[in-house]
């Protein structure tokens, strides 16, 4: 099997853990506090690599001592790194995440993702063509996401969407991806005044909306499907659907049916929300292999 490229944001997650949120103004204390690793992009590779697959990221991290930080949680986990750059005097990215309330509010602050720009794709093109599957996200600037997806379509490469955190993205370009997997909210920014269904309707096979607790659905050209999410002891949502995108992806190019791979995608979401932390959850071949919710016929 070829390599997936996964093109995108690598950053350091400053998670604060509270009871409750604070109010406009107001000061409160706060029960824990963690650095962890994240980043939409960062995490998709690291779910493909410890699933077996071959991930490469292509990104930029600061030259700062997160950085460094950054490259080596990447290296640990088995992702090439050899496309990713170091930008001079700019900070890596970062997220500063609250955890409240069974679920999580994130700022994402660029730093250095925002390097990984259209000039800098034309460049590195060559990188990105030689791949079996192409897998992209919205925290790089718009631009390279659509040029990236203009390469893969002109190259025949398999690209993959996930269109987060929400943003617009014009239907000609739309059209080009394979797959895109935006949760309930990303999907009113890419199909704006329609409904659920006529947006599925309208990418049949292509568009899979995650709705977490309640699964996946997508329209399989006669009909709505929706395909249940497994049982999780809640600890952390976060990256969950990093780690559905970067499984589903892994699945589908390994042979999987789409089927068959979004419920992989989902049994793999399901183990990493029953962790703290984007990367902490995030299921290796071996443990999600020993899971019985695992079916003998996948392909991975
Ligand atoms: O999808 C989760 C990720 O979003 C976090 O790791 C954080 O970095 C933000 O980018």
């Amino acid at each position: 099997m070829g390599k997936i490229t996964v093109v995108g944001s690598m950053s350091t997650d400053f998670v604060v853990s509270t009871s409750r949120k604070p109010e406009k103004g107001e000061t409160i204390i706060g029960e824990s506090f963690e650095m962890t690793f994240g980043g939409k992009g960062a995490n998709q590779a690291v779910a493909i690599s410890r699933l077996g697959g071959h991930s490469e990221l292509v990104g930029h991290i600061g030259s700062d001592i997160f950085g460094k930080g950054i490259l080596t949680n990447l290296e640990d986990n088995g992702v090439g790194v050899s496309d990713i750059n170091i930008a001079q005097g700019i900070p890596s990215g970062s997220a500063h995440i609250i955890l409240s309330e069974q679920d999580n509010s994130i700022i994402v602050v660029e730093g250095a993702n925002a390097c990984t720009n259209k000039d800098w794709i034309e460049k590195n093109v060559g990188n990105i063509i030689d791949s079996e599957a192409v897998l992209i996200q919205h925290e790089i600037p718009k631009e390279a996401v659509e040029t990236l997806i203009n390469i893969c379509f002109e190259h025949q490469v398999l690209c993959v969407l996930n269109p987060a955190p929400a943003r617009e993205v014009s239907r000609s370009v739309l059209r080009k991806v394979k797959y895109l997997t935006p949760n309930e909210h990303e999907v009113e920014a890419l199909f704006p005044n329609v409904s659920l269904e006529e947006a599925l309707e309208s990418m049949p096979n292509q568009l899979l909306v995650t709705l977490g607790e309640r699964g996946v659905v997508f329209h399989n050209g006669k009909q709505v499907v929706q395909v249940k999410a497994y049982e999780a002891t809640l600890i952390d949502t976060t990256g969950a659907g990093d780690t559905f995108s970067g499984a589903f992806t892994l699945a589908i190019t390994k042979g999987n049916s789409l089927l068959d791979s979004i419920k992989i995608g989902n049994l793999c979401a399901a183990l990493s929300i029953q962790k703290f932390g984007a990367q902490g959850g995030i299921p290796l071949l071996d443990n999600l292999k020993k899971d019985p919710r695992f079916e003998a016929h996948w392909k991975l």
